[in-house]
């Protein structure tokens, strides 16, 4: 494969000008140019652990699901013993497609549909018609190619590499961090799936970071106001209620958290007034529940709403929030993930799982995003949204996904994402602005971007700086 081979030759440890970085600056280069694109399929995309799909897509044996990324289609298939396997979704006779989409396998073989050529669940041939008019070959040549898989947080992860790192210490600090909120045990309550006209990075970038939340979100700086504030646009004396959402840099990962500034003085007062008061903080809950529908379940929301009649006390508002989310969902036969603050605080907020994968953790759910690059177009992407939840036994609902085709034939994307959405085109259309050079990053808020972009120059350039280090987070 020689495309593979010059560009490890060409890996010289240096990043070409045009594409480098500086401490927080990132060159428009790295999200328009096609040249780019074409370096992260070849040199990243075929490196990195990225999640396929969710274990509960491949319910029985011979289940599949088809994973494509770039030009790469691989299969995941959920085996007789149920454990999974994955391969190259190109038959060994001509290279046809043996699986499209997902399903599950009749008769429990895989079937190509050019000449009939089957393949068990592990792979191997089982049926050539007319084997005896082949050449020798040997006998691995005949099986389905496989690709490293692993599992974890109830994502089944596919990696092309020849000796992927473990998954685990690749995904580092993810395991332990998230271990208490028990994410394989969640399932889908929705999920949607739409293009959109913009790099994949672009879509990424503006869901790892909060900077934006009061440019773009106004109206969740208004909780004061009901749980269905005004969205008009913040006029700079209001962004003293902003949330403070400071970035930690992972080896591999980036997260983003909701916290004070440490030195903010007088600066949050007004901000953690207003938090202190148990309507307010219960109204944004709602906010989420109603606008986003994630982040706060149906069950959650009614706690918010019950907290939203409670009068002040020395309990903060969201330690009762908490409380009662748990206690209606133990009542309601939920086996809710238990942990203390500390945990909760070590796994909440926003977690960008390099370089597809962002996950906002609660306890009672995730929001989740997945962004894929188009294989050949620098301006478009695949665009994903769902939301895990934890489920009493017997009350997972059948869902699946939804696609369309413009992300405006769809009204169902609540308020906050639709403003997100909003954005999308825009930022893109902008970067291409001969008036516009690169990302101007705020050295606080926004590092997770620039961590991502760190951890992608030691795959496309063997370049180490030091940054996308495990210490800062
Ligand atoms: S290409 Fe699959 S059987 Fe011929
Ligand atoms: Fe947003």
């Amino acid at each position: 494969m020689t495309v593979i081979e010059d560009s490890a030759q060409s890996r010289s440890g240096t990043v070409p000008p045009r594409y480098a970085c500086g401490e927080t600056f990132v060159p428009k280069s790295r999200y328009v140019d096609p040249e780019f694109l074409r370096l992260e399929l070849d040199r990243l995309f075929t490196q990195v652990w990225q999640p396929a799909c969710r274990e509960e897509e491949l319910p029985a044996p011979g289940s599949f699901y088809e994973y494509v990324i770039g030009r790469q289609s691989i299969m995941v298939v959920r085996q007789k013993d149920r454990s999974v396997k994955a391969f190259y979704n190109a038959c060994t006779h001509r290279g046809m497609k043996v699986v499209r989409g997902s399903g599950c396998a009749a008769g429990g073989d895989l079937r190509c549909q050019f000449h009939g050529w089957r393949f068990a669940l592990d792979g191997r041939s089982s049926f050539v018609p007319s084997r005896d008019e082949f050449l020798d070959r040997p006998r691995d040549q005949w099986s389905l190619r496989p690709v490293a898989v692993g599992s974890w947080g109830g994502w089944i992860f596919v990696s092309m590499a020849d000796n992927p790192p473990d998954l685990l210490e690749w995904l580092d600090p993810l395991p332990s961090a998230l271990e208490p909120f028990r994410l394989h045990d969640m399932r889908f309550r929705w999920r949607k799936r739409t293009p959109l006209n913009a790099n994949y990075k672009t879509v990424i970038d503006a869901f790892i970071e909060g900077y934006h939340t009061p440019g773009t979100h106004p109206q969740t700086l208004r909780a004061a106001q009901g749980p269905r504030p005004p969205a008009e646009p913040a006029a700079p004396q209001e962004f003293v209620y902003a949330p403070y959402t400071p970035t930690l840099r992972y080896r591999n990962h980036s997260r983003f958290i909701y916290t004070a500034r440490p030195d903010s003085g007088d600066r949050d007062a007004a901000r953690k007034a207003q938090a202190a008061r148990p309507e307010v903080f219960a109204n944004s809950m709602q906010y989420n529940y109603l606008e986003v529908g994630s982040l706060v379940t149906e069950r959650d929301y009614r706690a918010a709403r019950r907290l939203a009649t409670m009068e002040p006390s020395d309990i903060p508002p969201f330690v009762l929030y908490h409380q009662m989310c748990e206690e209606l969902a133990l009542a309601e036969g939920v086996d809710f993930p238990k942990m203390t603050m500390e945990q909760y605080f070590a796994g909440n907020g926003d977690w960008h799982v390099f370089p597809t994968l962002v996950l906002l953790v609660e306890k009672s759910c995730v929001l989740g995003y997945r962004v894929l690059p188009d294989a050949e177009n620098p301006n478009r992407c695949v665009f994903e949204m769902f939301s895990l939840e934890h489920f009493a036994p017997g009350e997972v609902p059948e869902t699946s996904w939804l696609e369309v085709e413009r992300w405006q034939d769809h009204d169902g994307w609540g308020e906050l994402p639709t403003q997100d959405l909003r954005n999308i085109d825009a930022i893109h259309a902008g970067m291409h602005s001969r008036g516009f050079d690169g990302l101007w990053l705020n050295t606080a808020q926004e590092m997770s971007i620039r961590n991502a972009h760190a951890i992608a120059d030691r795959f496309l350039f063997g370049v180490d700086d030091g940054q996308g280090a495990a210490g800062d987070g």
